[in-house]
């Protein structure tokens, strides 16, 4: 298609976990709109231009490829995408701030006010600004004064924050549970909001695309990320009392789930839940909160965090307890360290808030994850812990990363499961303990072995939330 012939011209700046993936679905399902998105990062593009996309999504690959070239489009063409774009989705990443007012708890806004800047100095012409980007409520005002203050040209703002999950990126798109559009409740924001619907209508019904006001969209994201990570600690809470009375939490939650009222879903009790998002958007949350005087509520949702930290404090600390109260010097078989199943996404993940709890303890950590390289593993632990080889001497020698549970499990003490990546539900177990140092412990941070089995084979069994080997 010649570029004339497109009804409608997208421009989608950041090409991150949710930049290229909700593009790629939309350039699919919308073959009459022209679909490019664009990133700072030269790197970042090349790879999406490549055949070794830079984020790992089941069915992503294969998406990518059926509309790369076609109607979709991975450029460093910043400028000139822009203006010839209808829609413009801001989707850079707005992380927790490290220093200044709200340090540690508000979102950093500042490459989403870039974007903004961007687009009023290259326009020529009026545009949708579509906020893709978790955001603090009322940000769009200052995109719309950024805007205003330095182009002639008018812009609508818009608000469509992405509901998509990790691991399961293609499919929550392609069926998402609902697409949530904000607007002004003015002519000019209605139709705006009429034009976003209309690209969604391509494959999502009329009932789930729900239309609010901007501020209503902008804060349903914190809030649903909130409520979600709320009923993780809330099982989570109920896990050190289950292993004290010999109740075990998947029984619970089964139990509680079956209400309707309830809900099964999200209640698989863990090590404590990692992702870049519902850290960053509770204590964002709580943040605004406490900006608008309101300590008590700001109270009750870091209560969340405070549950999260605690969870994977105690796990590590029983770890060290159960191995006779000291890993010095124990090689310890770390299985996973993606924050959930099916991503290589390593952002908060609580397998390495629970390492550094071992390596402060001075234990030989073999790590091995399916997807996770070690470079970025290393990254990981520098940029949300400040663990580098600096801070922490004898790093690199602390950390052995394996390509295999068998090298993993070689010579260790224990196996800790980090992560719930099918392949664990199913090992050779036997043939693992047999190479393992004995007694060979077993501590499983996501429920997801074959506890029965293990205890059969010989393994010492600590498991989240379940009653415990009486051996310890
Ligand atoms: C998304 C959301 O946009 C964010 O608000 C949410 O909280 C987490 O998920 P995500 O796609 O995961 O962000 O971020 P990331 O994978 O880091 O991608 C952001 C991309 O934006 C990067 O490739 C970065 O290079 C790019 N970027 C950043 C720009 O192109 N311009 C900038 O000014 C800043
Ligand atoms: C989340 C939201 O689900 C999604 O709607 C939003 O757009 C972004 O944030 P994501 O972080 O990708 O998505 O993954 P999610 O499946 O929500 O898991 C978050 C964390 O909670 C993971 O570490 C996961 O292992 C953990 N978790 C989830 C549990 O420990 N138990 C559960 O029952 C569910």
């Amino acid at each position: 298609m010649s570029s004339e012939q497109y009804s409608l011209k997208i421009c989608c700046m950041g090409a991150g976990y949710v930049g290229g993936p909700t593009m790629a679905v939309i350039a699919a399902k919308c073959p009459h709109i022209k679909v490019t998105v664009v990133d700072i990062s030269v790197k970042q593009i090349a790879a999406w231009n490549s055949s070794s996309l830079p984020i790992y999504e089941p069915g992503l690959q294969e998406l990518v490829e059926s509309v790369r070239g076609k109607n979709l489009f991975f450029s460093t063409e910043v400028d000139a995408t822009i203006a010839e774009a209808d829609i413009v989705f801001v989707s850079v990443n707005t992380p927790t701030k490290t220093a200044g007012i709200g340090k540690g708890f508000a979102s950093n806004i500042k490459n989403v006010e870039l974007c903004a800047r961007k687009i009023a100095e290259v326009s020529t012409a009026g545009k949708i600004i579509v906020e893709k980007s978790t955001v603090p409520v009322r940000t769009a005002d200052s995109i719309k004064r950024v805007l205003k203050s330095a182009s002639p040209y008018e812009f609508q703002v818009l608000s469509n924050p992405e509901f998509l999950a990790e691991g399961t990126a293609v499919n929550d798109l392609l069926f998402p549970s609902r697409v949530l559009i904000g607007g002004e409740q003015t002519p000019g924001g209605l139709k705006a909001i009429d034009t976003l619907v209309q690209v969604y209508a391509n494959w999502v019904a009329a009932p789930q695309i729900i239309t609010t006001n901007l501020w209503s969209s902008e804060l349903s994201k914190l809030v649903a990320n909130a409520m979600l990570a709320q009923r993780v600690s809330s099982i989570n809470s109920i896990t050190a009392l289950c292993e004290r009375t010999d109740a075990d939490v998947d029984e619970i939650a089964r139990a509680i789930g079956a209400d309707p009222r309830i809900g099964s879903k999200f209640l698989k009790a863990s090590v404590g839940y990692g992702g870049s998002c519902f850290q960053k958007d509770i204590l964002n949350l709580v943040y605004i909160c406490e900006s608008f005087g309101l300590k008590e509520c700001a109270d009750y949702w870091n209560q969340v965090v405070l549950m999260n930290e605690y969870q994977k404090k105690r796990f590590a600390m029983n770890m060290v307890k159960t191995m006779f109260n000291t890993v010095t010097s124990k090689k310890i078989a770390i299985f996973g360290f993606a924050f959930k199943k099916d991503t290589g996404d390593t952002r908060e993940t609580a397998a390495a808030f629970v390492m550094k709890d071992l390596l402060d303890e001075q234990a030989i950590l073999h790590v091995y994850d399916p997807q996770v390289t070690r470079e970025q593993m290393m990254l990981e632990f520098q940029y949300t812990l400040n663990v580098t080889e600096e801070t922490t001497p004898g790093l690199n020698r602390l950390i052995i990363t394996c390509d295999s549970v068998l090298e993993a499990a070689r010579g260790a003490h224990a196996i800790a499961v980090m992560t719930e990546w099918d392949e664990f539900t199913s090992c050779d177990y036997k043939a693992l303990y047999d190479i393992m140092e004995k007694p060979a412990f077993f501590f499983d941070g996501r429920n997801v072995a074959p506890h029965a089995q293990l205890r059969e084979i010989g393994f010492e069994v600590y498991a989240i939330g379940k009653p415990q080997d009486k051996l310890f």
